[in-house]
């Protein structure tokens, strides 16, 4: 496999590319670097790197050449950035993926998987999500997502792409930055921990989220470029925690008592979220099976710099 990881440099990318080399592939990242860096990827023989922004064709053009298969990662993440600068985001979101899915069609790329999200839903009508649930955006970003979702489906009956988009949850681990806008509460959290300082919480703590492993994450993206199955799929646990919850196992993991301050619910803030997973545990053969100690222990020895 020859594989190209749009957004390689960044969180989810650079976990994807650790997994990539694990099987043998050949990888070449293309990334812009505006919030990856060329820190979180290996030197290893097997890995490339080229500069690019995926609103260029031109830059596109030369990145497909000898690619079999495509991980298209590379997006605006900011939900909060999307609402203040839609256009911008439509640009990376909309055109830049459009542009990538183009290449796909017109090189024959054998196999695209992509990053759609959880934020296509919006306000969830029932929990746990299916993937067969309504999709009611209440962002631009869940709403660029969402389209994505649509282009690739459009692009595998009129063209016979094969696409599959990822719906991540909540996912968490190593190198999420978190001063990032999207970063995770949980990335959000460590950084508190490592500073001593008390921990946010807006409204009561009760809200509930699927915490997966960003490790998890990046097997999913491997396992789904070797799969055959088209649409989108969740990539989740199957079982959500409440931040309270949460809070409760940092507290054991750190050794003492986090001091929390609560503030008023953000605006837009989904009081719960929790997955459906049959379709990646038979289609996909896949388990995201990190227990969730485990995973935030990892996390907090990355934060602290404790060596494994
Ligand atoms: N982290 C999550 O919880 C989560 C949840 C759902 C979906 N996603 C999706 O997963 C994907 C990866 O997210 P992440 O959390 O690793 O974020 P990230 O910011 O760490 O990674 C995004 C990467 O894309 C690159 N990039 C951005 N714009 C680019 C452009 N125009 N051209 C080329 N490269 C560009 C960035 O430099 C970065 O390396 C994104 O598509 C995101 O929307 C993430």
């Amino acid at each position: 496999m020859h594989v190209l990881v749009t957004g390689g440099a960044g969180f989810i990318g650079s976990h994807s590319v650790e997994a990539l080399l694990k099987i043998g592939a050949q990888v070449r990242v293309f990334d812009n670097f505006s919030s990856g860096n060329r820190q979180n990827l290996p030197s290893h023989a097997d890995v490339e790197v080229c500069t690019g922004d995926i609103r260029e064709p031109k830059d596109l053009a030369q990145a497909f050449i000898g690619i079999t298969h495509v991980l298209h990662l590379a997006a605006q993440v900011s939900v909060q950035d999307s609402i203040a600068q839609p256009t911008h985001s439509c640009g990376i979101n909309i055109q830049g993926f459009l542009n990538v899915l183009d290449k796909v069609r017109t090189h024959q790329i054998e196999r695209m998987v992509y990053a759609s999200s959880a934020a296509v839903y919006g306000h969830p009508q029932r929990l746990p999500l299916s993937e067969e649930d309504l999709v009611q955006p209440i962002s631009p970003y869940g709403l660029e997502k969402s389209i994505n979702d649509q282009y690739a489906s459009l692009f595998h009956s009129l063209y016979g792409c094969s696409a599959l988009g990822l719906r991540y949850f909540n996912v968490y681990g190593p190198r999420q930055d978190p001063k990032s806008p999207y970063a995770g509460v949980i990335s959000k959290f460590m950084d508190c921990v490592r500073q001593n300082q008390p921990l946010t919480v807006f409204g009561d703590g009760s809200q509930t989220r699927d915490f997966v492993f960003v490790k998890d994450v990046a097997q999913a993206n491997v396992k789904a470029l070797q799969a055959k199955a088209k649409g989108v799929c969740h990539v989740a646990t199957g079982t959500s925690r409440s931040l309270l919850d949460m809070i409760h196992v940092l507290s054991k993991i750190a050794g003492r008592d986090l001091q929390v301050i609560h503030q008023n619910t953000q605006a837009g803030d989904i009081p719960h979220s929790a997955a459906q997973v049959e379709r990646l545990n038979s289609e996909m053969e896949m388990v995201c099976a990190t227990e969730f100690q485990d995973g935030l222990i990892i996390l907090m020895n990355d934060v602290l710099g404790v060596k494994e």
